[in-house]
């Protein structure tokens, strides 16, 4: 799948740049790209097209963090969002909790040890048969289950891990027991049902599945993100990445948001999933504060946004 994804790179980004360029009807000034976190090949291949670019076209080239560009996607239609702000970046490779003190400097406050929430979803709705990308099906199914019908666990931590000591750990999220408690769930009705091991099970089970899976999210990452509010006092409180999309976050979140008289950031749907408008935003950003990159510029699967590692 990463091969294959670096591949319809090379094959697509001409087109779609030109495209992109071509409909905006607009020059361009620098060119922002995503630096890293992701898979390298992509990466690589959007890194040196955008270099050769820059260079060929004499315009500063800015490297981006592909989360500053979620979180930028709050701001592109909303305005600067008050600090202290507290943020959570909820995507298919990433569930992480940010406070920002001063628009541009993000502080990690908590993230996932082991999936992602979108992965999380991913996964389940894989469980269920209900195709990919499983976000937006489980979101759609949901809706006509109950979501107390099964009692899934909510996983809380409370100490440091162990593998990462300079980060705090209070604040970590986890879903892979959640994800294991929905699969034994199927395997036993299915079990009880005497269905095969490839069918589905009947579409109300799959809905209150599903929907009580995605409360024990939600509930999840609000419990965290409201809990991190408090704590630090926020003006402003934000969620961004492809999970963003969910509605029944977007809804839950503006309950706890109003109940605390605090203004919420959502961005638009068309900018809750991957898009270029976020990485432009971000670079805009990083282009006034004079950071750009030239040929030396390398990609990072692992790049850092600020992980308060010592440096
Ligand atoms: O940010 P994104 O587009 O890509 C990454 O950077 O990973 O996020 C993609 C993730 C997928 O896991 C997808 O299932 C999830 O966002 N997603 C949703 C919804 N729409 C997309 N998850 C829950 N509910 C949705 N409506
Ligand atoms: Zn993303």
């Amino acid at each position: 799948m990463p091969e294959l994804s670096a591949r319809l790179h090379v094959r697509d980004i001409c087109g779609v740049v030109e495209k992109a360029i071509a409909e905006s009807g607009r020059g361009y000034d620098a060119i922002a790209v995503t630096q890293g976190p992701g898979l390298v090949g992509s990466l690589l291949v959007g890194l040196s097209f955008a270099k050769a670019l820059a260079w060929a076209q004499s315009v500063p080239l800015v490297p981006v963090h592909h989360l500053a560009g979620h979180i930028e996607s709050l701001v592109l239609e909303n305005g600067e969002m008050p600090t202290p702000a507290v943020v959570l970046v909820v995507s298919g490779g990433h569930t992480s909790l940010y406070r920002i003190e001063e628009p541009g400097r993000y502080e990690l406050l908590g993230r996932t040890r082991d999936d992602a929430a979108g992965e999380a979803f991913d996964k389940v709705a894989k469980l269920l048969r209900l195709g990919y990308p499983g976000g937006p099906a489980i979101d759609l199914v949901a809706r006509q289950g109950n979501d107390r019908a099964v009692a899934f666990p909510k996983t809380r931590l409370t100490h440091a891990d162990r593998n990462a000591p300079h980060l705090p750990g209070r604040r970590d999220f986890s879903f892979s027991g959640l994800k294991t408690a929905v699969l034994r769930h199927v395997t036993v009705r299915r079990a009880e049902l005497g269905l095969a091991a490839d069918d589905p099970l009947p579409p109300p089970e799959v809905a209150d599945t599903a929907a009580s899976f995605q409360r024990v999210v939600v509930e999840t990452l609000l419990d965290q993100l409201f809990d991190a509010v408090r704590w630090f006092g926020a003006q402003s409180v934000g969620i961004a990445g492809g999970v963003s999309a969910n509605s029944r976050l977007r809804e839950t979140a503006a309950t706890r948001a109003a109940a605390r008289g605090i203004p919420l950031y959502l961005p638009s749907l068309a900018l809750s999933t991957d898009n270029a408008a976020m990485i432009a935003a971000a670079g805009l950003r990083q282009y006034r504060r004079g950071l750009t990159g030239g040929v030396e510029l390398n990609a990072d699967a692992a790049l850092p946004l600020n992980d308060n590692r010592p440096s």
